[in-house]
């Protein structure tokens, strides 16, 4: 299946939410060869992934960062920020080009992260973000991309071609709702079912580390609310934004066409707004949005799955670009 040219690849954290996803996408990926998928710890004993039987026939091995940088030329990390800040440095300094979907190295300014992520001392040379979209030429040249979060994936994707175009005033309101898978496989009293089901609460005001993500990329303070709801996955944000007087619809429409005329992943919906369903299990983020001129009022929503465009699939999608290869390669 493998032809002699494709890069070679593991997974840490193939056991997670995040990692089974990736590794359902590698098996299949025409330009990578799946090497290593790992657990969590060095002694775990080789399992096999029931729910991706026939898929990928594979056994997860303890966690070894020797064999990742011995065996595979591309690693990816679905692990706690902790212990990706502990493995991305070595793995880099290692030769191995890595592509981290925790937040351990999004935040490029010390004081920030010291703040939020305090378990990542320092960021190894060469780091990208990667928000496909926007950073292509950077995620091409990157030792290790480190994939933007879930909820800032839609915010940003949704809000970057308006604010590089001027077009905003500020006061942005992004009201976020997110399925449980967005916690990772460990119940917590927050996910627990009998909490979660047939309920909706917001967390985090003023205090959710994906906020200081989004105005790290946006340039502009964002009020980020986000909410918990009772789905097993998928994001819809809906943004609240002041346009700058003037502005008209048809100019919100064109940014955001001209934004992503060459994004096989954004689909522009327009008036026809966005909903969990049409994204699930795929790797689009949609947008749809209304304007009203006369009171400068915009009102944008955006979603798509946490496990695919907010992870593994932005994750693949940036391994594609890095490795010059077609972007929706095995994400189909
Ligand atoms: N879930 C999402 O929607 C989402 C979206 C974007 C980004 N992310 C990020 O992606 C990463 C993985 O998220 P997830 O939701 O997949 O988490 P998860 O379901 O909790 O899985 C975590 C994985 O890491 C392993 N692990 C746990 N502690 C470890 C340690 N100390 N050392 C090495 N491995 C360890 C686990 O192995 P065991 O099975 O052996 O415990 C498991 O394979 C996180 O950093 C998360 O913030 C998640």
């Amino acid at each position: 299946m493998h032809s002699y040219s494709s890069v070679r690849v593991g997974v840490a954290g193939a056991t997670g939410y995040a990692g089974q996803e990736l590794v359902r996408f590698l098996a299949r990926h025409p330009g990578a060869d799946l090497r290593l998928a790992m657990g969590s710890s060095a002694t775990s004993a080789a399992r096999a992934l029931p729910a991706l039987a026939r898929l990928w026939d594979g056994e997860v091995q303890p966690l070894d960062i020797d064999r990742l940088a011995a065996e595979t030329d591309a690693v990816f990390l679905a692990l706690p920020d902790s212990a990706s800040g502990e493995l991305g440095p070595p793995l880099v300094a290692a030769g191995a080009r890595v592509f981290d979907l925790s937040g351990a190295f999004r935040l490029r300014d010390d004081g920030l992260r010291k703040r939020w992520y305090p378990e990542v001392p320092a960021m190894p040379p060469g780091v990208a973000y990667g928000l496909t979209e926007r950073n292509r030429a950077a995620v091409r040249e990157a030792r290790l991309v480190a994939c933007p979060g879930c909820y800032p994936t839609a915010a940003l994707l949704a809000l970057l071609p308006l604010a590089a175009a001027g077009l905003l005033q500020g006061d942005i309101i992004i009201d976020a709702k997110s399925g449980v898978s967005g916690a990772g496989k460990a119940p917590s009293e927050r996910t627990h079912f009998s909490e979660c089901h047939g309920n909706v609460g917001a967390y985090g005001i003023f205090g959710h580390r994906h906020a200081p993500e989004i105005e790290q990329e946006l340039g502009l303070l964002v009020t980020f609310v986000p909410h918990l709801v009772p789905l097993d996955r998928g994001i819809l944000e809906t943004i609240y934004a002041k346009l700058e007087p003037g502005v008209t619809a048809r100019q919100v429409a064109d940014t955001y066409r001209a934004a992503y005329a060459d994004a096989p992943f954004v689909r522009l919906t327009g008036d026809a707004l966005p909903e969990i369903k049409h994204v699930a299990h795929t790797n689009f983020c949609d947008i749809g949005w209304r304007v009203d001129a006369a009171s400068h009022r915009l009102v944008v929503v955006a979603c798509l799955d946490n496990l695919v465009k907010g992870a593994a699939g932005q994750a693949v999608q940036n391994f594609n670009v890095a490795f010059g290869l077609d972007e929706g390669e095995g994400l189909s």
